[in-house]
């Protein structure tokens, strides 16, 4: 077999594996600034702690996105159930979620399996809590090597520097903070990759609302990281796993510290479950129903029974028979014999659904799937992901079809196993 054989088939075989959502997925790299004019990409590191959710919130309401470098077992424990809600809130509300290693230590004073092992427990929590494979990770301080630079090329991360750091961290107070942010300004740069601290009570209260305003006065796009690159926030999409006593920091590198001693260091690659391979179960074939701007949630019938809410919720894993609808003709069918049904045929605007027994001719029941879209029948009007939320509970409704993010629905096909 020849060398070019060898690469072309490399080619090939990539490019089947892509996740259809990806744009580019970028040999992994060293990123100290961003792409794409007119970005402005701030990135917030060392949560996950207890401004990460106002922060998140404050981006939202100005319709931004920041980005988040986070540790395992820094200011807290990611396994504390207050900070696994709020990842999941960050990551919900479409946030760019990074890695920054398990404990803060500085990677270039590390061996290769201990740096292996920052990386991979880090890699392992949000495969656990979000089901995803990051794509960057932050060294602490900044701080790499070729050594380092290469461990995380073989695990498909870029490191994520910065050009402008707000010291926020570092004892600037804050508006010496500001001042950083009023220089990014003057200098009239084309975009700006931008340090801060999750951490710090008033990067949270004074800089991130400063920040805001002045950048969006300013006429520049607030963005990830990875959409001011072009590239993915992930190496891929996969489900959220169900919570196990083996989900703590104890027994892992405390903050600062490394593994070694009586700390296994792990060097592999964590269990990840990915939507696109099917689940065992009893039911091969069910279509699970994703908002495409996050596969973590599914489209879940709130019980057996006429009248039972349609909402959303995190994707059970292994499936679940609440989560696991069969296109059939022109209807969206669950547990055997009930369907996705326009309440009473009303077709305003913010009608919620509901799931009744399926009734052949039921035009309450017929919906048309293309593309992205789910349709109802005959009408211009959509099924629509209510004020865009993905929080837990939100219940699904009808509106007239925009095209627009809350209308665009992804298909998967797995088992059912509970
Ligand atoms: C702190 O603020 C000053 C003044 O705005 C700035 O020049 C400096 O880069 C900031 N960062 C650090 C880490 O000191
Ligand atoms: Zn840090």
């Amino acid at each position: 077999m020849s060398t070019r054989f060898v690469f072309s088939t490399l080619l090939a075989a990539s490019a089947v594996w892509a996740h259809p959502h990806l744009e580019y997925r970028a040999t992994p790299q060293v990123y100290d600034a961003c792409i794409n004019a007119n970005d402005i990409a701030l990135t917030f590191d060392d949560g996950p702690w207890i401004y990460l959710r106002d922060i998140s919130d404050q981006f939202t309401a100005a319709g931004a996105k920041a980005s988040f470098f986070m540790n395992g077992n820094n200011w807290d424990c990611i396994y504390n159930p207050d900070r696994i809600a709020d990842v999941k809130y960050a990551y919900a509300a479409g946030h760019q979620i990074s890695s920054h290693t398990w404990s803060h230590a500085d990677l270039t004073s590390l061996s290769t399996p201990q740096i292996q092992d920052a990386m991979f427990r880090m890699e392992e929590a949000f495969s656990r809590i979000l089901g995803i494979k990051p794509a960057f990770m932050r060294p602490p301080f900044g701080d790499y090597n070729d050594n380092i630079q290469s461990i995380a090329a073989a695990r498909g991360q870029s490191l994520a520097l910065w050009d402008w750091d707000t010291g926020d961290a570092d004892g600037n107070t804050t508006a010496q903070s500001e001042a950083v942010y009023n220089d990014v300004v003057s200098a009239k740069v084309s975009n700006a990759l931008i340090l801060e601290h999750e951490t710090e009570q008033t990067t949270d209260s004074t800089l991130v609302p400063f920040a805001i305003k002045l950048f969006q006065s300013k006429g520049y796009n607030l963005v990830t990281m990875a959409q001011c690159l072009g590239v993915d926030p992930y190496q891929a999409i996969g489900v959220p796993q169900q919570q196990t006593a083996s989900w703590t920091c104890d027994g892992t590198p405390d903050p600062g510290a490394a593994c070694g001693g009586s700390i296994a260091c792990e060097t592999g690659t964590p269990v990840f479950s990915s939507t696109t391979t099917a689940p065992s179960g009893p039911t091969p074939t069910a279509t699970f129903i994703h908002p495409t701007a996050n596969a973590a949630k599914c489209l879940t019938a709130a019980s057996n029974t006429d009248g039972a809410a349609v909402e959303i919720e995190d994707c059970v894993s292994g499936g679940s028979t609440t989560q696991g609808w069969t296109v059939s003709g022109s209807n969206l069918q669950i547990f055997g014999s009930k369907c996705l049904d326009v309440t009473n045929g009303v077709t305003t605007n913010g009608n919620k659904m509901q799931i009744w027994t399926c009734a052949a001719g039921n035009t309450n029941q017929m919906w048309t799937l293309s593309g992205n879209t789910i349709q109802w029948s005959g009408q211009s009007i959509c099924l629509d992901l209510t004020d865009g939320s993905v929080t837990d509970g939100n219940l699904v409704q009808i509106w007239t079809c925009t095209g627009g993010p809350n209308q665009q629905w992804t298909r998967t096909t797995g088992g059912v196993a509970n």
